[in-house]
């Protein structure tokens, strides 16, 4: 090679690296600035979300790291089957409101991820409560006893499975078939006994509490037994107080004239009553109550009586409705802490909350269990009282998939019907 053509050649690589080099930085340059601002942007995203929290003074902590959990650069990925429990959609019914004048308002707990109902929250917090206090192990034989209608163990049952417990469920038998068939294809144990007053051993809450108790003393028995106790424990209206009324809060804007509910535990009516009273002083909250309960009595005239169930005496059903899950006859120490908050009570007959159900399939595509078909006749009826223009927020428990044996077997048939009931006839039926 001639010296020029050398010559040339230093100069043309010189200028080649030259360029090279200056690209490669300015490119790194703009990679940087993109990450310095991305991190204000995801403070500020995460920031929002805690100021928010903040701002209503809770302690949403345990259910809010995990269900919140934001997966980096692919959206909101929840993290397991505990991520998709709260922040359930609440959903406006067009044919209630419409037929009111009000606004119906449901808050919808059967898309709750693990158990599909409102319980979802409850045995989350039963779970994360025993697991912070030490009293629980994965994979040690450890099992989660519980007396409950249904839903709570289905609850249970699937939480516990993901994350290493085993769960022994406790039922009346003339709960729906299909609840307990759920329970044992997620691995439950289940005893389904005859119903009995809370005086008898066997009543489905004792017997699940003396289990809990024989596993722990059993020496020939892996891990310890541990009572989830959802009508006592404390653990149950924190999830709502901490959760269903904060989400109710911030969804309507605080704009809400009424909250309604059954009560089974009473963790939920008093969880939310006790959040949105703080809030706002002038929500009323009221009570959903089905035939043989005697809560109706106890919150209109301050004694817990039902004519049809007298607590100690009853050998027959748990209370005397087709309705699953809310109703009962004592006061437990759920419904204790929120009763003072409760303004008032509606009754709501099994006639009036199966032409409910067969009006959601109707009117709205909305499939319900018996529990919420309560409170929404319940809330029409307040609706009614209140007159047009107020806002009314209640709960859809569970879907009518639950219900299918039993409270949907009552239904007529749906669609085409000529002699379709009104509003005003459902809620004086
Ligand atoms: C389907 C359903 N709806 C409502 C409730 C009542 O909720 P709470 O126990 O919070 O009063 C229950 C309780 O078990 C239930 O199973």
């Amino acid at each position: 090679m001639s010296d020029q053509y050398r010559l040339y050649y230093t100069l043309g690589a010189f200028i080649l690296g030259s360029y090279l080099t200056f690209a490669w930085q300015s490119r790194y340059r703009d990679d940087a600035s993109h990450l310095e601002d991305s991190e204000p942007r995801r403070q500020q995203k995460y920031s929002s979300r805690f100021f928010k929290i903040h701002n209503f003074d809770t302690r949403k902590k345990n259910l809010t790291d995990e269900s919140n959990y934001v997966g980096e650069g692919v959206g909101d990925i929840k993290q397991g089957i505990e991520g998709c429990i709260g922040n359930t959609p609440l959903i406006r019914i067009k044919s209630l409101s419409e037929a009111t004048g009000c606004e119906i308002l449901v808050k919808a707990e059967f898309l709750n991820g693990a158990g599909n109902s409102p319980k979802d929250r409850v045995a989350l917090s039963i779970i994360q409560t025993a697991e912070e206090q030490g009293l629980l192990t994965p994979h040690s034989g450890d099992t989660i006893y519980e007396g409950t209608v249904g839903s709570t163990g289905i609850s249970l049952a699937a939480i516990c499975r993901a994350r290493g417990y085993k769960a022994h469920i406790c039922m009346p038998d003339d709960m729906a078939i299909e609840k307990s068939d759920l329970l044992l294809k997620l691995g439950a144990e289940v005893e389904r006994v005859r119903p009995a007053p809370i005086v008898d051993q066997n009543q489905f809450v004792n017997l699940a509490r003396n289990r809990a108790a024989e596993h722990s003393a059993n020496p020939d028995k892996r891990g310890s037994g541990l009572f989830a106790d959802q009508f006592e424990t404390e653990a149950n209206w924190r999830a709502h107080f901490t959760g269903t009324g904060p989400e109710i809060y911030e969804q309507t804007g605080g704009f809400l004239d009424a909250f309604v509910s059954g009560a089974g535990t009473g963790g939920t009516i008093s969880g939310v009553a006790l959040f949105l009273k703080e809030k706002l002083p002038d929500v009323k909250i009221v009570l959903a109550d089905p035939p043989g309960s005697g809560l109706y009595n106890r919150v209109k005239y301050g004694v817990m009586f039902d004519p049809k169930e007298r607590e100690g005496t009853r050998r027959r059903t748990q209370v005397d409705t087709i309705v699953e899950g809310i109703g009962i006859n004592r006061v437990t120490q759920n419904f204790e802490v929120g009763k003072e908050l409760i303004d008032d009570a509606i009754r709501v007959t099994d006639d009036q909350a199966i032409a409910m159900a067969r009006w959601l399939v109707e009117n709205d595509g909305i499939f319900c269990g018996s529990s919420s078909a309560v409170n929404c006749v319940a809330a029409a009826k307040l609706a009614k009282q209140l007159g047009p223009g107020h806002r009314i927020v209640t709960l859809l428990c569970d879907s009518g998939a639950r219900h299918l044996s039993k409270f949907w077997a009552n239904t007529e048939p749906i669609g085409g019907s000529e002699d379709d009931l009104s509003l005003d006839s459902i809620i004086g039926l």
